[in-house]
């Protein structure tokens, strides 16, 4: 699709439903790189960046087929541990192979991602991480080389709570012989979801969802049939949509915990948020009030939200003020909306 047209001045009004939590979805897909077996994925929504995943798995020798909102995959029969750059480069997310193919190979080369347009986004701590495991980790051309060396199982303490640094050590360790603990792990919901995930495979892991995971490693992981959390960031963006055009959005699927730093801002502005048996109701109102928002790891206000949430910003008269503390150029929608009036 090369471009949207929208004819604005119109309000919402209507129902939809959530699909699966792109971000919950990209880990669990790499995981499935350490399955003997088969993995059934329900409620994957038709995305670019998963369809990336999808090849960048088949490059690795796993078979991969889409039957409508359903994805199977089946990893017994991956067999290369490389992902080369013309993959990795499409999608940063990419990366998240190199914890699986180190837990099932413990080989991997994996090409480097590169910087992305909100910032340079680098894999120090993913990389720090795997060290600390016992794995070797030399850079070459572009690549990330990683081999197991010592006996392994350790304390890995993250600088930063980093989404993709805990979910790829997580996954390594999960297939790595010992114990490791991972402290100021991030928290985020799709965490847990990987956790769960890959428990029901066989794995032995606990604590997600707090800042200490615990891990022991097992040597094989079977067949599962999973259904993916709903996508918080697709839901938060509905419910913007329901506030800014003043309408009257009933938003199905959802996991409301999931949403509570979200609707705490949008109830401060005004927004009225009525549970209904399905999900979340959303009713726009005339007249909002200015809020201040700072972004934070989970259960933080998220960066995903902060783009939308700015765009009803701009919508309330008086000053509102937003700090982004995840990403250092993720203000690019202000240039946009400027050119709007804002
Ligand atoms: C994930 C989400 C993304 C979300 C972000 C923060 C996926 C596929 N993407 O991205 O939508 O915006 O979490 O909630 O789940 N950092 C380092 N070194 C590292 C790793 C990260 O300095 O090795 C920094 C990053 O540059 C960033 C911060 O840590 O400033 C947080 O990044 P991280 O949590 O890792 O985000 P992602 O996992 O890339």
């Amino acid at each position: 699709m090369e471009r949207l047209l929208v004819r604005g001045g119109k309000a919402l009004k209507g129902q939809v439903e959530i699909s699966g939590s792109k971000n919950a979805i990209l880990p669990i897909m790499a995981a499935s790189l350490m399955c003997c077996g088969e993995v059934i994925l329900n409620g994957v929504p038709e995305l670019d960046d998963i369809n990336v995943m999808s090849e960048a798995l088949e490059l690795l020798g796993a078979k991969v087929k889409r039957e409508d909102r359903v994805l199977i995959i089946n990893g017994r029969t991956a067999c290369s541990n490389e992902l080369p750059e013309n993959i990795s480069r499409r999608m940063r997310a990419s990366n998240l192979v190199m914890g699986p193919l180190l837990g099932r190979f413990k080989e991997a080369r994996v090409a480097y991602p590169g910087g992305c347009a909100i910032g340079s986004r680098p894999m120090d701590l993913h990389v720090k991480g795997f060290r600390h495991m016992g794995y070797q980790i030399r850079e070459e051309h572009g690549l990330m080389i990683g081999t197991a060396v010592a006996d392994q199982g350790k304390e890995v303490m993250l600088d930063v709570p980093s989404v993709g640094a805990t979910e790829n050590i997580m996954m390594a360790a999960a297939m790595t012989p010992g114990t490791t603990i991972i402290r100021n792990a991030a928290r985020e919901p799709e965490i847990v979801d990987l956790q769960n995930f890959l428990n029901r495979m066989g794995a032995r892991i606990k604590g997600a969802g707090l800042d200490t995971i615990r891990i022991e490693g097992v040597n094989v992981l079977g067949s599962v049939e999973h259904t993916v959390i709903p996508d918080r960031i697709e839901a938060g963006t509905y419910m913007v949509a329901g506030a800014i055009s003043r309408g009257d959005v009933w938003i199905e699927n959802v996991v409301t915990e999931h949403l509570q730093p979200l609707m705490a801002k949008l109830a401060e502005v005004g927004v009225e948020i009525i549970p209904w048996s399905g999900g979340i109701r959303v009713l726009g109102r005339p007249h909002y009030r200015t809020t201040d928002i700072k972004t934070m790891p989970y259960p933080g206000f998220p960066t995903d939200m902060q783009a939308q949430m700015m765009a009803l910003l701009a919508t309330i008269s008086g000053t509102s003020i937003i700090v982004e503390t995840i990403f250092e150029n993720r203000f690019m929608h202000v240039a946009e909306l400027r050119r709007m009036g804002g």
